[in-house]
């Protein structure tokens, strides 16, 4: 076992923690060999306590089952009419890949249910085309999917739904996973498939912005495969709809839903919300979330460690940065009047939301508020981070005697030999 690996997975668990994720999976990735690693990389999710949800598609065994037998497919992802053979094809090819979810599940411990929680309207007729037995999603039953949830039930839910006479309708997988997770306010959709060819995307960047994907579907409309074109608009809508984060992975690579959620680098394509920020002052309520980010740092000797008096003592020192009023970043600004100086001090981003410009803002932020305050130069200490200083928010090198003389006795106290940093404010 490698334990570095172990140890970086554990600092997503307050990040994690009882935040729902919807797994979306194309009806081929249950034929895969790496499926069987999929559930397993579940049961991990599960044992972190985030709370999973699976929406599954049938396309690939509906084309099978249409070939096998001889049935022309009106429509195989549920985004045309749908007449009754196809319906039919749809059912048989559901009971399919739902009792192969299940099974696999149940070797990797994991409990699932196949709870009845759409309710599905005919789509109707549009531009004069009846879509016949296809279906558009009108309400998910929430109250029940947290039931299953609270209980530590996986629900798997079908790209089929019905009315309340009890008419079944074919529904699209991809549409659905955005109905659940809109309606669930998961923080997660992951969009898994075995048949987009990832590598022949060369204008795909990795990382896309909710309109930098808009971008890329309306340059591709007509060039790229239409099962992208359906996971990118989809992502748009969840994206749309307040789902944070969308990632669009391949089975075919091993242990691509681990490696995509805990690793910086990650081995997949995500859409994200551009989301709203604001830095503002802390307050007695953000104590806990400060100390929860600044942990991990304080492990790795990158932060001096805090209490919650400590922090209570300063309260009017530090800032919080959040998005979508969830708290990824801090910074502290001790004052010394006497000197016009300051310590620019606590900087922290939540590991998930960094290389985004968060740190920079927050060092920003604390230069402006000393400017606004006559404050005429700034100081930090850092031990392992003094070159983000320097490099990255323009900070020169300085020696102890820059300090003011009560900060200086404390950092020779402390035994640290931190670098000292300067900048001047104006
Ligand atoms: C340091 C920290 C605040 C940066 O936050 P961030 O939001 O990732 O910063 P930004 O996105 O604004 O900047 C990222 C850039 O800084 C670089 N960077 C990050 N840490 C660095 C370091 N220790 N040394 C040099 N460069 C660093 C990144 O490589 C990236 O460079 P690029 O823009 O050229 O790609 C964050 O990594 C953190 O919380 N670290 C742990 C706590 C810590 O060390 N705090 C400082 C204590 S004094």
């Amino acid at each position: 076992m490698n334990f570095t690996n172990l140890r970086g997975i554990l600092t997503y668990v307050p990040e994690f923690r009882d935040k729902i994720f919807v797994i979306a999976m194309d009806g081929a990735v249950v034929t895969h060999e790496n499926f069987a690693n999929l559930a397993l990389d579940l049961a991990v999710l599960r044992s972190l306590s985030v709370r999973v949800i699976v929406v599954h598609g049938v396309g690939h065994q509906m084309r099978e089952l249409a070939v096998e037998r001889s049935v022309p497919l009106s429509s195989s992802d549920g985004t045309g009419p749908t007449d009754a053979a196809s319906l039919k094809v749809s059912l048989t090819a559901s009971c399919q890949v739902a009792q192969q979810i299940l099974a696999a599940f149940g070797a990797a411990d994991l409990r699932a249910a196949l709870p009845n929680a759409l309710v599905v309207h005919p789509f109707g007729i549009v531009g004069g085309v009846n879509y016949l037995l296809t279906g558009r999603i009108e309400r998910v039953d929430a109250a029940f999917l947290h039931d299953l949830l609270d209980r530590g039930i996986v629900p798997i839910i079908s790209p089929i739904g019905s009315d309340r006479e009890g008419n079944l309708f074919r529904v699209n997988s991809d549409a659905v996973a955005v109905a659940i997770a809109e309606t669930l306010r998961a923080v997660k959709l992951i969009y898994l498939s075995g048949e987009i060819d990832y590598a022949k995307e060369t204008d795909l960047a990795r990382q896309l912005s909710v309109s930098e994907a808009e971008s890329f579907v309306h340059r591709h409309a007509n060039t790229t495969s239409p099962l992208l074109l359906s996971k990118l608009s989809h992502s748009i809508a969840a994206c749309r709809s307040g789902v944070r984060r969308i990632h669009l992975l391949d089975i075919r690579i091993d242990e691509a839903l681990l490696s995509e959620l805990f690793s910086q680098v990650g081995v997949g394509t995500m859409v994200y919300a551009e989301g709203y920020e604001s830095i503002r002052k802390a307050q007695k309520k953000d104590v806990r979330s400060i100390l929860q980010l600044i942990s991990q740092s304080v492990d790795a000797a990158e932060l001096l460690p805090r209490t919650r008096q400590n922090i209570l003592a300063r309260l009017g020192d530090y800032y919080v940065l959040e998005i979508d009023r969830g708290l990824v970043g801090c910074v502290a600004l001790h004052r010394f009047p006497e000197f016009s100086q300051a310590e620019v001090a606590c900087l922290s981003v939540a590991r998930v939301y960094e290389n985004q410009g968060l740190g920079r803002k927050l060092v920003h932020f604390a230069h402006s508020v000393a400017r606004e305050e006559g404050i005429r130069q700034l100081f930090a200490l850092s031990a392992r981070t003094y070159n983000f200083f320097t490099q990255k928010v323009g900070f020169r090198e300085g020696t102890p005697d820059d300090l003011p003389p009560s900060r200086r006795l404390l950092y020779e106290q402390s035994g640290r030999r931190s670098k000292v940093l300067l900048k001047q404010v104006f």
